[in-house]
């Protein structure tokens, strides 16, 4: 079966047992310029897992598309990824544990057709803060996995959360035994040996875990599922690796062909990055030093970096795009309208890569002729890392030159260093996930509807060229993002405050709408993406002066927002500008 039927399979049964399909979000996650990417079907549906009502139901199915990057160092081996697709399905306070272990057997073993013996399961093994899951014991058993395959772990294993804080709970997940021999005689699900492996998440997600670790119940009792698809493809074809089914078998096929060098991991690693730096460019991800961007530009560059190794001449880079979008197409046609602007995109990158490799060079023989000045012959381990960190330059590129130059390299601690700063990177995009899940507070809901005014205002006085590019909020203040060309002046910024503050004056009525998309668009209602939102959407407006699609939460009333004070505008990007206000 290839990925494309088994996600059609799941949409389909989802469907037919009552669940309405969405469409995927992009691995930018929008209207959230806090949170780096799409990491998990939930993410974007963390407003509504919390109460808020979906306008398309409580009962949803998706594929979301994501990007992890927490592995991204691990990616060359044969399992992980930075992009993958997770297929997924929700309660949102409807079914519960039974409906859902139910239905994922029975997806599993009858339209999956997976023997029902490949089958283990782990179950909570409960704690201080929430009990042992008997019930999801008692289902497994129902459905038919006998005793000896259902196990228990603590929280470590069966309890998931993203992030710090947010909605949670324990989860039961699918493994599929590949019929390796057992480790040792305490082989299970969670020991990692490669015997098991997990296929299946469901999250039973009745709490919320608070900033400082209280665990409180939610007003509702939510199932968030997730299934790997491309792991699940792999292992249905009887596949090794992901790398060898049909989204990436053409591309490792054609990096075979174009080698001067056989290295598999490289191989990997170049179709992988390949892989997650076209999707995210195809939803609007650029290369830049800082964030998101410079994640694209790491993957790009350690691309570029095993294409080298491979010795493939880049100028074949269109000629491997064009390959992988064949490849990826019936998945995401969406690749084929932006091909050429993913080709830009890349070749761009590529050359100023080239660039900094040479700048990198230079530095170097900076470096060393001073050593052999001072008749030194050895690069310390410090050097080699501030060559990686600030040049970008490549670790094995400086032990390269180093053994042209006839220097020795210490290597001993680089490691270390590196590893403190992927630590450090790594709690800056859990920090980053924190912030951005919607909490929705009441300085927060205030926030939410001064966005919609600041944005009606910013086209009054700016023009109707203003689009929201982007928004975050905290309880204590709002960042907007917006198209404008221009910095705006003095005068433009007291005139949209003003406004903001009369409209608020006027005690203003916020009202919400459900009706379809098509009329909700053609009222004239403001949206930043589209293709997002579900077939029937919510559309609040704000008197007569402000009508937009949004999920919400909003005041009942303008009055209650205080005064609104610009703190600062400053370009956010080419074209965007963005505005810090506060409420006081
Ligand atoms: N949110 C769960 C996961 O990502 C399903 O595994």
């Amino acid at each position: 079966m290839k990925a494309i039927d088994i996600r059609n399979k799941y949409l389909k049964f989802f469907e037919k047992h009552g669940h309405t399909i969405i469409p995927s979000a992009p691995v930018i996650p929008e209207n959230d310029p806090s949170v780096l990417f799409t990491t998990a079907g939930m993410h974007p549906l963390v407003p509504y897992l919390l109460g808020e009502k979906h306008p398309a139901g409580n009962r949803l199915t998706d594929y979301q598309k994501c990007i992890r990057t927490v592995d991204i160092d691990e990616v060359g081996d044969n399992r992980h990824l930075t992009y993958f697709e997770m297929l997924g399905n929700w309660s949102l306070g409807d079914y519960f544990k039974e409906e859902s272990i139910a239905m994922s057997y029975e997806f599993l073993t009858k339209e999956l057709q997976i023997p029902a013996e490949k089958l283990s399961v782990t179950c909570f093994a409960g704690d201080d803060d929430a009990p042992r899951d008997t019930i999801s014991y008692e289902c497994w058993k129902k459905a038919g996995i006998p005793d000896e395959r259902i196990y228990f772990f603590g929280k470590d294993d069966n309890w998931w959360i993203a992030g710090e804080e947010g909605p949670c709970g324990p989860d039961t997940e699918m493994f599929y035994d590949t019929g390796k021999p057992a480790c040792s005689e305490n082989c299970n699900p969670s020991c990692g040996c490669g015997k098991y492996v997990e296929i299946w998440n469901n999250v039973f997600m009745e709490y919320f875990k608070s900033k400082d670790g209280k665990y409180t119940k939610l007003a509702q009792k939510n199932v968030d599922t997730g299934l790997g698809l491309e792991r699940m493809t792999m292992l249905l074809q009887g596949k090794q690796t992901p790398f060898e089914i049909e989204l990436f078998a053409p591309v490792m096929e054609k990096l075979a062909e174009l080698q001067n060098q056989d290295f598999i991991q490289s191989r990997r690693i170049v179709a992988e990055h390949l892989r997650s730096s076209m999707m995210i460019i195809n939803d609007g991800g650029r290369p830049s030093n800082v964030e998101r961007g410079y994640i694209l530009r790491r993957l790009l560059r350690r691309m570029t970096r095993h294409l080298n190794k491979l010795q493939i001449n880049l100028e074949k880079l269109p000629e491997l795009i064009d390959v992988s979008i064949e490849a990826l197409q019936e998945m995401y046609p969406e690749l084929l309208k932006n091909q050429q602007n993913i080709k830009n995109v890349m070749i761009e990158e590529k050359d100023k890569f080239m660039k900094t490799l040479a700048k990198g060079e230079k530095e170097f023989e900076k470096i060393v002729t001073k050593l052999k000045a001072e008749g030194k012959h050895k690069l310390d381990t410090q050097t080699v890392f501030n060559l990686y960190e600030t040049y970008g330059f490549p670790p094995e590129m400086t032990l390269e030159l180093a053994e042209e130059n006839e220097m020795q390299v210490e290597m001993t601690d680089f490691d270390k260093l590196f590893q403190e700063h992927q630590a450090k990177s790594r709690m800056g995009s859990e920090a980053k996930f924190k912030g951005g899940l919607a909490s929705n507070g009441e300085e927060e809901t205030k926030y939410h509807t001064a966005t919609h005014l600041l944005n009606a205002a910013l086209k009054v006085v700016l023009g109707q060229h203003v689009h929201q590019k982007g928004s975050n909020i905290t309880a204590e203040r709002m960042r907007f993002d917006f198209s404008h060309p221009a910095k705006m002046t003095p005068e433009e910024k007291q005139q949209v405050e003003d406004l903001v503050n009369n409209w608020i004056a006027e005690e203003l009525e916020v009202t919400a709408e459900e009706m379809p998309k098509e009329e909700a668009l053609q009222s004239g209602a403001e949206c930043m993406f589209i293709e997002k939102y579900p077939d029937r959407v919510t559309v609040y407006s704000i008197g007569e002066i402000s009508k937009e699609l949004c999920g919400g939460p909003h005041v009942k009333n303008t009055k209650e927002l205080g005064h609104f004070k610009i703190q600062k505008e400053e370009a956010s990007s080419s074209g965007v500008r963005r505005i810090k206000a506060i409420l006081e």
